[in-house]
């Protein structure tokens, strides 16, 4: 019996693959580096599903391409390098790979709030020029974080994580977040956090983390204006989405002096760093490592993959992006046995 095929085009970390045998037809690129999409797009012509990850551009020329496909697991939890809204006219499922990676996302955005108000990789690059000449007391002198507030760019589960840690380092925080206000009195009650407009939070905060997703309503949330309006001491950081800043508005700031700082894990056109951004003593950058410790990576495989276990055992998994479609899909509610035949 035909088993329905399945392109997994990256490494996987544990053995997420290997569940995948019993039920597919598995072509695995087992290599740890994005492929180019146009190898990914010549072998996934006929396949049913694909599991990807946030660098493969998986666009409405790539989906026309794709006249089987039923299910796109991204390894992510950002989708933005997928255009949902054609997967969803297609009739293709695509799910992500929410939850898992909160922690790890806010323990890295913490470490990088951390690392630019205490000057650490400043520090470090300074003890290993072997430049350093002795204690001083008004060297390297930081910024604290108690008693400052944190103005966190949306509160959805990586938001509110950074509200756990900012709460327990005695930070007040100011938020803002898309829906109604059912949240808003929880985190109140818990966190002591504040829903305000995106002017206020800028005007208010000593140190700015942005969760954010990237869309079209989010790419350069913050820009040129919304510069103006912070604080000359804000230390902002990144962790969401190199676009949701306007990049070159941003360098502008630094090397103004219009903020303080920035600790940054992701780029406008990545792996391309800006020189000016590598030059600045007060910017802490991070490699696209926000999902990255062997827990987290994991964590993200098994949920890709029992996604798409579940989806063609025709039962809707719980991290579909675009569950509207299920109704009108092929795989639901039915055992897909064979190639195409539910
Ligand atoms: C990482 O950036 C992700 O979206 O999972």
């Amino acid at each position: 019996m035909n088993k329905p095929k399945i392109y997994v085009s990256c490494k996987t970390i544990g053995d997420a693959v290997d569940r995948l045998k019993e039920r597919f037809n598995v072509t695995y690129r087992d290599n740890p580096h994005p492929a180019a999409i146009s190898e990914i797009q010549s072998v996934v012509r006929d396949v049913d599903a694909l599991i990807c990850v946030l660098d493969d551009k998986i666009d409405s020329e790539f989906l026309s391409s794709c006249s089987k496909l039923k299910v796109v697991a991204n390894v992510a939890v950002g989708y933005d390098n997928i255009d949902v809204d054609e997967a969803t006219r297609r009739g293709i499922l695509v799910l992500n790979t929410p939850g898992v990676l909160t922690n790890a996302t806010a323990d890295l955005a913490f470490a990088l709030l951390l690392a630019a108000s205490r000057r650490i990789a400043e520090s470090d690059r300074l003890v290993r020029s072997g430049k350093w000449s002795g204690w001083s007391a008004d060297f390297m002198l930081g910024r604290e974080l108690s008693n400052k507030t944190l103005g966190i760019v949306g509160m959805g589960r990586i938001g509110e994580a950074v509200a756990r840690r900012a709460a327990a380092f005695g930070m007040s925080i100011v938020y803002t977040r898309r829906g109604d206000e059912e949240k808003d009195s929880r985190l109140k009650d818990v966190y002591g956090a504040i829903r305000v407009s995106l002017g206020e939070l800028l005007s208010r905060s000593d140190f700015i983390s942005i969760h954010c997703p990237l869309s079209e309503a989010t790419r350069h949330l913050i820009g040129k204006s919304e510069f103006a309006r912070m604080k000359p001491e804000c230390i902002l950081i990144n962790t969401s989405r190199g676009a949701v800043l306007d990049q070159a508005a941003l360098i502008d700031a630094l090397k103004t002096g219009r903020i303080a700082g920035a600790g940054l894990d992701v780029y406008e056109g990545e792996p391309g760093v800006p020189q000016e951004l590598c030059k600045m003593d007060n910017v802490v950058l991070c490699p696209h490592i926000g999902s990255a410790t062997i827990e987290t990576r994991a964590a993200m495989s098994d949920l890709a993959v029992d996604g798409v276990l579940s989806a063609f055992a025709g039962v809707l998994p719980r991290n579909a992006v675009n569950d509207e479609i299920w109704a009108k899909s092929v795989l639901s509610g039915a055992q897909v046995t064979e190639r195409g035949k539910v």
